[in-house]
């Protein structure tokens, strides 16, 4: 034994002073999930998971986090059976999922038999790792989950969420590190979902965590700002044992640096991750073919969000804001959200912007700038924010909001689970006789109720009359969408501005006897063939200009459609919609309306509903009165600014 341990020595240079680096694979979830929207295939994955079991990655992050849903809601796929599957073609690297705490893979607490029960069926079907985190980084939120992981015989991994705020110190991290400790977890991660952990705090957080918890430590990190290559190098030469890569082509940008990069910058010091190249470069191939026909559209030109290091927003996070603003017709006014984002996130405690908190923190954002008054609108959901139904905040929530949410109400103080009866003893009652075909489907069902149902009475076709999948006919609308645009369209979207400014590029143009000129202008790609102009992606067909730009009317360029003239207008206050949305007259079906036409109605009292960016608006009389009359229908689309009601 010792002679041969010797003469294996003797073979590697610096093998007396080698450390072993375990890397972790998040090709198979958080690159496409950062990259794709998500929209990696069970097949795709068959393809190339033998090989990324054969590379000698310490593990294989292929499960969890947004997948789950995509799988049910859009590839009508089965994510258990993507699970079982994986195992069965890499049996020899252990496999890891991203558990969000209480919300197991969903968007909101579930009781703990559901969690529970969904680990139990993880572990059964081949998840070896548990990566737990909470938005909040309230333990109390992850307790059970480990508590879980640890019965099934799974490997509890708690994670810390990373942010910058005036309270998020080191000593916080350390805190909150040994909660984790106090509750056997079996290893940390940093996770830093922005990638806004630089090199230098990634040293001191790691020093700091060794020193006081000596736990194994992971690095979870995105290339999103750029720092993420050495933010590793630091972390792991301060103690992180382990970090987490992606294959080059599913790599950077937002998502994980890339792991031949890390195993180059590696190799010249001791840490040694051991992984084959070959096995490596065979994976990469793979994705290059692939990635043509999966990646996102419309993918950022620049790699790099130099912006998050100023506003620590998450790219996601500000797509999600884009497309809200669009709903609304008000996409100039980003600028102004971006601004009063960071307000709205300390009057909340300052939450680390990942799901569920960054949907709660980014709507109430845009309803702060829209309605022109701080909290004049305040969705459900910040509502149970405020009620401690999320967790416990980082820091206290601003009095002025706790006061507006809670009135005399009180938060709760309890862990928010405990308000939670057990779910699976009437889980499927209701559910038509025959969908559910195993306990894995009963927990889908718990977790995501309308979309498993969905999927079930898809699956139950047969297959010929199965129609497309969602995914599907996603793609079919984004062809169309690249198609060139008409000229209506063209002089909906362009200001007069951009005529002026366009007409004289076209003269110059013509001076410059250019036979194509492509401009952009902030969402637009314009292509200018003569005196043409035409819009269209970059990938776009070009063909034939519609639509002339020199001589285009500025004033038959309307920016946006305008609302509906109002009815005639008795004597009275109009309500007018708040936003671009749908009107409900009450709470819900089968429920009376919040009033009636006659009906007397008090400052503050409830009128209706405005549903928007997929929250629940309540609409309060800012006066006292009579209800004149109701000039919306229920379920309608209201747009902003059309009067609901008039009240005299
Ligand atoms: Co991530």
């Amino acid at each position: 034994m010792t002679a041969r341990k010797t003469a294996a020595k003797k073979t590697t240079p610096h093998a007396t002073k080698r450390i072993p680096l375990r890397i972790t694979d998040t090709t198979l979830r958080d690159a496409h999930q950062s990259l794709w929207a998500t929209r990696m295939r069970t097949k795709d994955i068959m393809g190339i998971i033998d090989t990324i079991d054969q590379a000698g990655y310490y593990s294989l992050e292929v499960w969890g986090g947004a997948t789950f849903d995509v799988c049910l809601r859009f590839l009508r796929e089965n994510p258990w059976e993507r699970l079982r599957m994986i195992k069965a073609h890499a049996p020899k690297t252990p496999l890891q999922m991203l558990l969000r705490g209480q919300n197991v893979v969903g968007y909101k607490n579930y009781p703990d038999d559901v969690l529970d029960r969904f680990v139990e069926l993880a572990c059964r079907n081949g998840v070896d790792i548990f990566r737990i985190f909470d938005a909040l980084n309230d333990v109390r939120n992850m307790e059970q989950a480990i508590r879980s992981v640890k019965r099934y015989g799974g490997h509890a991994q708690g994670a810390i969420s990373y942010t910058i705020s005036p309270v998020h110190t080191v000593e916080k991290y350390v805190q909150l590190a040994k909660e984790l400790q106090a509750l056997e977890v079996d290893s940390l991660v940093i996770k830093d979902m922005a990638g806004i952990l630089s090199p230098i705090m990634a040293e001191k957080l790691v020093s700091a965590l060794v020193r006081e918890t000596n736990i194994p430590i992971q690095l979870h990190t995105h290339a999103t700002s750029g720092m993420g290559t050495a933010t590793y190098v630091e972390g792991v030469r301060a103690g992180a044992g382990a970090i987490d890569c992606a294959i080059s082509v599913m790599s950077s940008s937002s998502s994980q640096p890339p792991v031949e990069t890390m195993l180059a910058i590696f190799n010249e010091t001791p840490y040694h991750a051991n992984l084959d190249v070959d096995c490596l470069r065979k994976i990469c191939r793979y994705f290059e073919d692939l990635a043509p026909k999966r990646a996102a559209k419309n993918m950022p030109i620049n790699p790099i969000d130099p912006d998050i290091l100023v506003h620590h927003i998450p790219g996601g996070m500000i797509s999600n804001l884009r497309s809200q603003l669009a709903q609304q017709d008000a996409l100039d006014r980003l600028p102004e959200v971006l601004e009063e984002l960071p307000r709205t996130r300390a009057d909340m405690g300052y939450p680390p912007l990942v799901t569920p908190t960054s949907q709660i923190v980014g709507i109430q954002s845009v309803l702060n700038v829209l309605a022109g008054e701080r909290y004049a609108m305040i969705p459900e959901e910040t509502r149970n924010y405020v009620k401690g139904q999320y967790g416990r905040p980082p820091a206290p929530i601003d009095k002025k909001l706790a006061k507006t949410v809670l009135v005399k109400e009180k938060p709760i103080t309890c862990r928010p689970a405990d308000m939670l009866e057990p779910m699976l003893p009437t889980a499927t009652d209701g559910v038509p006789a025959g969908l559910i075909e195993s306990e894995e489907d009963v927990i889908s069902y718990c977790i995501f109720p309308e979309v498993a149902l969905e999927y079930f009475k898809w699956r139950a076709m047969p297959t010929e009359e199965r129609p497309d999948p969602p995914v599907v006919l996603e793609q079919q609308k984004e062809m169309e969408e690249q198609a060139p645009a008409s000229a209506p369209e063209i002089q909906r979207l362009l200001t007069n501005e951009d005529y002026r400014e366009l007409n004289d590029l076209a003269s110059r143009v013509a001076a410059l006897q250019l036979q194509e000129f492509t401009i952009r202008r902030n969402d637009l790609t314009l292509s200018l063939r003569g005196s043409g102009v035409q819009m269209g992606s970059d990938i776009a067909p070009t063909a034939p200009a519609p639509a002339s730009a020199a001589s285009a009317s500025p004033t038959s360029a309307p920016k946006t459609a305008a609302p509906p003239e109002p009815a005639a207008i008795d004597d009275g206050t109009p309500i007018p919609a708040p936003l671009n949305g749908t009107f409900y007259q009450s709470p819900g079906p089968g429920k009376p309306p919040f009033v009636k036409e006659g009906d007397t109605v008090n400052v503050g009292d409830t009128l209706c509903i405005v549903e928007a960016m997929k929250l629940f608006n309540q609409i309060k009389a800012p006066v006292a009165g009579k209800v004149l009359r109701i000039l919306s229908q229920h379920g309608e689309p209201v747009q902003k600014g059309q009067p609901m009601m008039i009240i005299g």
